[in-house]
């Protein structure tokens, strides 16, 4: 059912203990509030309204940055300038927008573990108990500093007091705990915003102030109880992001395994929200994958390992290495300990070996450049081979050229490529060259000083070194 979702992330997040606002601390690799937007959406939200405050341009930047696929709901924003309150924020967007109609879902943006799930199923439960409020609760192990459910003998809600405001009494007795995620009737949310007052122990106006509110005119309030405590866990603190990273970590490789994907040890495999891996392919220790990630079929990727928007084929091994921003075909190895970045390409069957750095290259079908080089800016035709050492110039300190090496060529070891530079198809270049000048097709290419050779010289020296002693 169509519902708008608000999201609240405008808090000062003082228990951070940092220069930028709580929701952009990242569970593996996306902001806190980003996971919040993408539960609504997927539960189903025709509308998702984020409130920013403290740093709200950080928030606003990484969002227009994000690509929005096809059909998605975008993302709108509401600046609460001053942080009175979450009731009052929610007041902030009422304004913003002119009131609202429909279901109106209120989440926090440092709850990212909330599955789509729960949210529809609160959204369906609040309609089906036609009621003004449906409130997602918990229960806590450890219930310090949430919001506490009154109950009445019926079960029924009746308020929602927060933990500086309960008696010592209530602190130890009231275990149903606010997640701060409701769903509420729009008009009935409108119309009673105002009556939210801030005599309380923060001096805030609290959101939750709304239950008892409702309850003295007669609406109806509902609950509805999270399937499992650790889905609203709350972040406020470091401890807790890294306790809710570990709980995201877990729940997105056992999905992974479950899908046909194997891991030595799950608990050393980092896999971000938009990666897709396929089946067969082995994910060894030490191995993150984040960004707009895909990984083919029967791959080995890793130990120690990290690919951000990298795109692999199917059969890969990538052992000890690094790929950012680039892509590999079917069959092509890398590493150990290679690094191909800046829209790097090797096609099918090629190969990046070990102490190999690639940067904004093409590496045609079954090319190689097996050990210790650097190839910047170079397009490489089919079944190359690159000698041990070997490197194009690319770069003379202001400028950086091309080098262009066609089909069948045979670069010997320890070679510079000084760019702008082009090696005609089937041409062979001399170990040690310093190539300066474009070498034709079929040709060999030497540049090299003669070789001395001196007959008996070096045994006469160390006679002499003998002599000396
Ligand atoms: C809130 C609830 C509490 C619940 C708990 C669950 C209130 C008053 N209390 O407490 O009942 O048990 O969450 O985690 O709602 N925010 C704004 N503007 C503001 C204030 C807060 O946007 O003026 C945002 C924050 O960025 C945050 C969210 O609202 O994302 C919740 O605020 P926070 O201060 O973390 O509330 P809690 O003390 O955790
Ligand atoms: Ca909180």
């Amino acid at each position: 059912m169509p519902f708008t979702a608000i999201v609240l992330a405008a808090g000062e997040g003082t228990r951070m203990k940092s220069r930028h606002p709580k929701v952009m601390h990242k569970v593996l690799d996306k902001p806190l509030v980003w996971w919040c937007v993408r539960a609504a959406r997927k539960a189903g939200a025709t509308r998702v309204i984020v409130v920013v405050g403290n740093g709200a341009d950080e928030v606003r930047d990484f969002f227009a940055q994000e690509p929005t696929s096809e059909g998605e709901t975008p993302v709108e924003f509401v600046e609460q300038a001053e942080r009175l309150g979450t009731g009052h924020a929610v007041r902030v967007v009422r304004d913003a927008i002119g009131g609202f109609s429909g279901p109106v879902l209120v989440m926090a943006g440092d709850t990212p573990l909330i599955k789509p799930e729960t949210l529809a199923a609160l959204v369906e439960e609040r309609k089906a108990q036609h009621a003004a409020c449906t409130v997602l609760t918990m229960t806590p192990d450890d219930c310090t500093g949430y919001g506490r459910v009154v109950l009445d003998e019926q079960g029924q809600v009746t308020a929602i007091i927060e933990h500086k405001d309960c008696t010592p009494e209530q602190q130890a007795t009231l275990k149903e705990c606010n997640s701060a995620t409701y769903c509420f009737c729009g008009h009935r949310l409108a119309d009673n915003l105002d009556k939210i007052g801030n005599d309380n122990a923060q001096g805030e106006y609290y959101l939750p102030d709304l239950i008892k509110i409702f309850v003295s005119e007669g609406e109806p309030v509902g609950m509805h109880h999270a399937p499992e405590a650790s889905e609203v866990l709350g972040v406020n603190n470091r401890a807790q992001l890294a306790e809710v990273t570990k709980v995201m970590q877990r729940r997105i490789n056992h999905e992974l395994m479950l899908s046909g994907v194997s891991m030595l040890d799950p608990d050393q495999v980092w896999v971000g929200a938009d990666v897709t891996v396929g089946e067969d392919t082995v994910l060894m220790p030490q191995t993150i994958l984040f960004g707009r990630t895909t990984v083919g079929t029967d791959c080995t990727i890793g130990p120690n390992s990290r690919l951000t928007n990298a795109t692999v084929g199917n059969g890969c091994t990538v052992d000890e290495s690094i790929l950012v921003d680039s892509a590999i075909d079917d069959d092509v190895n890398c590493g150990p300990r290679a690094y191909l970045r800046g829209h790097t390409h090797l096609l099918k069957g090629a190969k990046a070996g070990t102490h190999v750095e690639l940067k904004n290259s093409v590496v045609g079908e079954g090319s190689k450049v097996p050990h210790l080089s650097y190839i910047g800016d170079c397009t490489m035709g089919a079944n190359v081979n690159i000698g041990g050492g070997s490197i194009t110039c690319n770069y003379d300190g202001k400028h950086k050229s091309h080098t262009t090496i066609g089909d069948h060529v045979f670069v010997g070891s320890d070679t510079m490529m000084v760019a702008p530079v082009t090696i005609g198809e089937n041409a062979l270049v001399g170990a040690s060259s310093c190539i300066t000048h474009d070498v034709p097709a079929g040709a060999l290419s030497l540049e090299r000083s003669q070789q001395i050779i001196k007959e008996d010289w070096a045994n006469r020296y160390w006679e002499r070194l003998k002599e000396e002693d």
